[in-house]
């Protein structure tokens, strides 16, 4: 078998690291124009195997964990702001069992008492707006999900304690745990000791509240409640110091995915207001008025608000790519037979395949109502069948060959997903009932992708209350 072709960089060393840095979808499609769907750069010290298409969703998302791992690509960034022996920092069946009592602690019955809670938290936030306005929509909506994320999921007693000084924890937390973080993820800065003396005091806040609940028995609905349930398979309990690391990687999983998600929803309505108006009669429509409270019941027959959420996902995905480390030998790329040396990354990327016209008609477009119309050739792909493999926490439902992939596939799937379609839906829903808007540029901003996750690199709206 022959190896797989490198892109050329004139650079030593920084290799293609600026060009992708600056726009990594654009450098992806340029070099798989020249190279194809396989070929390999170079990010600094790290060489990537990009592997693209249906079949490279497929080949990274099915490889097989002694393959191709997500901790050797992960752990040592996330260690440090979610702390040891859990996640990528621990044997990978023991991680698929943590993803299990995440899901299982995410279900119906929670979800029923979250939407109240979720508007709750969106009357105190909103309520404090002036009658109209120009805001940031990316830090507006960051502040509010961390409120509405840490009462749903955390509880209570931790929502309460946000602004006492719990937010700004999360916040040093949220410094280490950037692009720079990936590069460099041990340094002797302020930033990095800022980063592990938060992950301690979370703990200790954290640690208050679980013995708080069991000495007083009280027993609440939420995934902490969950953790503090849950058996490994050898019947021990989830100690407490995990329970701590994976509350805050459960919130970090879904803060700015989903902040950005609701930013980008926010501007591309800014610039629809026939979609906003269409939004609104769906609500009356299907809810009887504008008026009635959304619920878990009836938050799922608004499907044009669920296609709002998708096609921004689609479009606008917050993590348009995803990396495993190829480990223990070779690894041999069958469809094309080229070999990826050991020490490489492998990135599948459906940031890609979510805007190449062979699946999506228009892709350029947002346009939400692709997604009940289904004429798009995406729907050939769904199916197929590695959708009903169990990892370990559940079959996920969606083959791993879907060019529409926002939460990755296989084994390191998102668990987060319906939580996440939840609160964006109910948060996306509020905001058009109580605010028109508009946008402050002729046309929807440009990606940033130097964050995290991609952020509208201009995310500022303007607002009106409505009466
Ligand atoms: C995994 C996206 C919300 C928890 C993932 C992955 C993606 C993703 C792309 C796969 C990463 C990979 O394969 O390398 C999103 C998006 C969200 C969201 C777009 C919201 C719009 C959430 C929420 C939670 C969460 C709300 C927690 C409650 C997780 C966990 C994993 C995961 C635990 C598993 C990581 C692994 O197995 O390696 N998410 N996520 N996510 N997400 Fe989410």
């Amino acid at each position: 078998s022959k190896m797989v072709p490198t892109v050329f960089s004139y650079v030593p060393f920084m290799g293609n690291a600026i060009e992708f840095g600056k726009d990594p979808i654009s450098f992806l499609k340029s070099c798989q124009a020249i190279y194809g769907d396989v070929f390999t750069f170079q990010l600094m010290n790290k060489k990537v195997t990009a592997c693209l298409g249906p079949d490279g969703n497929q080949f990274v998302f099915n490889a097989r964990q002694t393959h191709a791992s997500a901790a050797a690509a992960y752990n040592d960034m996330t260690k440090y702001v979610f702390g040891k022996d859990i996640v990528f920092d621990t044997a990978h069946s023991i991680f698929m069992e943590q993803k299990r009592f995440i899901k299982a602690g995410l279900n119906v019955e929670t979800f029923k008492k979250d939407v109240p809670l979720i508007l709750e938290e969106c009357d105190l936030f909103f309520d404090k707006f002036e009658k109209s306005g120009e805001i940031d929509a990316y830090h507006m909506f960051g502040a509010l999900i961390i409120n509405t994320a840490s009462r749903a999921l955390l509880g209570p007693e931790i929502r309460n304690a946000l602004d006492d000084g719990v937010a700004q924890l999360y916040y040093d937390l949220d410094q280490g745990f950037r692009p720079i973080n990936f590069m460099f993820p041990n340094l002797p800065l302020p930033a990095y000791r800022k980063r592990d003396e938060a992950r301690e005091k979370l703990a200790v806040v954290y640690e208050k509240v679980i013995k708080n609940r069991r000495d007083n028995k009280e027993v609440h609905d939420d995934l902490l409640q969950s953790l503090m349930n849950s058996k490994y398979k050898d019947g021990s309990p989830v100690p407490d110091a995990q329970i701590c690391g994976i509350l805050t990687a459960a919130l970090f999983g879904g803060q700015h995915t989903s902040s950005t998600t609701s930013a980008w929803a926010s501007l591309e309505l800014a610039h629809r207001p026939d979609i906003v108006k269409a939004l609104r009669e769906e609500m009356i429509e299907k809810l009887g008025s504008l008026q009635v409270d959304f619920t878990y019941e009836n938050l799922d027959k608004l499907e044009l608000l669920e296609d709002v959420v998708r096609e921004t996902l689609r479009l606008h995905p917050p993590i348009f790519n995803m990396m495993r480390r190829v480990v223990n030998e070779d690894m041999l790329h069958e469809k094309s037979g080229l070999m990826i040396p050991q020490g490489n990354y492998i990135c599948a990327a459906p940031g890609v395949t979510q805007i190449d016209a062979t699946y999506f008609n228009e892709p350029m477009k947002w346009n939400p109502y692709r997604w009940s119309e289904k004429t798009d050739p995406v729907h050939q792909y769904e199916q197929g069948d590695d959708a009903n493999i169990d990892y370990g926490f559940g079959a996920v439902g969606i083959s791993s060959r879907s060019p529409f992939l926002p939460f990755g596939a296989g084994r390191h799937r998102c668990i987060g997903e319906k939580f996440g379609y939840l609160q964006l839906k109910a948060i996306i829903g509020t905001f058009v009932k109580k605010f028109d808007i508009e946008g402050t540029t002729p046309n929807v901003p440009k990606p940033d992708y130097t964050s995290m996750v991609v952020v509208p690199e201009n995310s500022k709206i303007k607002f009106t209350r409505r009466v």
